[in-house]
């Protein structure tokens, strides 16, 4: 079989995220945790195309985001920031102490960015780093899946997302296999012209096999006080054997 790479621009990737309902679903969570914390600045790493470092712009004083995909900044600056208080900045992990604007109260890194680091020893490193650039009382909120193996094989294929584009049907669908070190993540595309089928691609990455007591060793020693595990929404306490992500609290 033929196998062509589809690359997964930032257009593709808004087409196939419901933000409006990934957003909703956030809500309650974030809008808490700016209660609840003294937050003046936000470092989001990893934005892809800016979405919640535009609804952070709601709660704090500044924004920064920053992705190492000139295309995706690009497609955030044009499409989606709308507020002034938002810098966007083409950056990553490699970059994090060069960043301007200090330290930061809060600093997000949402939507897998951690496991899509690749390795154990990448998301060490960006986990000090994080450290490293969180004010003195400041909080880290980094969300990735569960990669407990029998969560993770149940929930290996997301419901396929479908949507047109320039007078095509594309089809996508999300798989995961399971790795103990790798796991592999596969965007599987069907296009469809005319009601034909008119191409097909996989695009293959894979992640870190980020399991929560791992990561919960790695934050501790990276030097993390105090760390919170919540289940999908952040709505309760994480729960292992069922909930299909997480969002981990990291308190400096
Ligand atoms: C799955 S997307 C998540 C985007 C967004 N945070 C979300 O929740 O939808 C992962 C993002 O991580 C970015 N990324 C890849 N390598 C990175 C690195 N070394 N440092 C920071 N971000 C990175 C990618 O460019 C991509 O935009």
């Amino acid at each position: 079989m033929k196998v062509k790479n589809f690359k997964i621009s930032p257009e593709f990737y808004d087409l196939q995220v419901d933000w409006d309902k990934r957003l909703k679903k956030e809500k309650d969570f974030f809008s808490r945790i700016f209660e609840e914390n003294d937050i003046e600045n936000v470092l989001d790493v990893g934005c892809g195309t800016g979405h919640h470092a535009q609804l952070f712009s709601g709660y704090a004083k500044k924004v920064v985001a920053i992705d190492p995909s000139g295309e995706t900044i690009d497609y955030a600056e044009k499409n989606v920031i709308k507020s002034p208080n938002v810098t966007l900045i083409k950056e990553g992990f490699a970059g994090l102490d060069k960043i301007p604007y200090g330290q930061f109260d809060l600093i997000t890194s949402l939507g897998n960015t951690l496991p899509i680091l690749g390795n154990r020893m990448k998301v060490k490193q960006a986990l000090k780093k994080i450290r490293k650039k969180l004010s003195g009382n400041g909080l880290a909120i980094v969300q990735f899946l569960n990669f407990n193996a029998g969560v993770l094989e149940e929930n290996r294929f997301y419901n396929p997302k479908v949507f047109k584009k320039d007078g095509k049907t594309y089809i996508f669908i999300k798989h995961f296999e399971y790795g103990k070190i790798k796991t592999r993540m596969d965007f599987i595309i069907t296009v469809i012209y005319k009601n034909k089928v008119e191409d097909f691609f996989i695009n293959s990455s894979y992640l870190c096999t980020l399991k929560a007591n791992l990561f919960l060793k790695m934050a501790k020693n990276s030097g993390f006080k105090k760390i919170e595990l919540l289940g999908p929404g952040g709505k309760g306490v994480f729960n292992g054997k069922r909930d299909i992500s997480l969002y981990a609290l990291l308190y400096r």
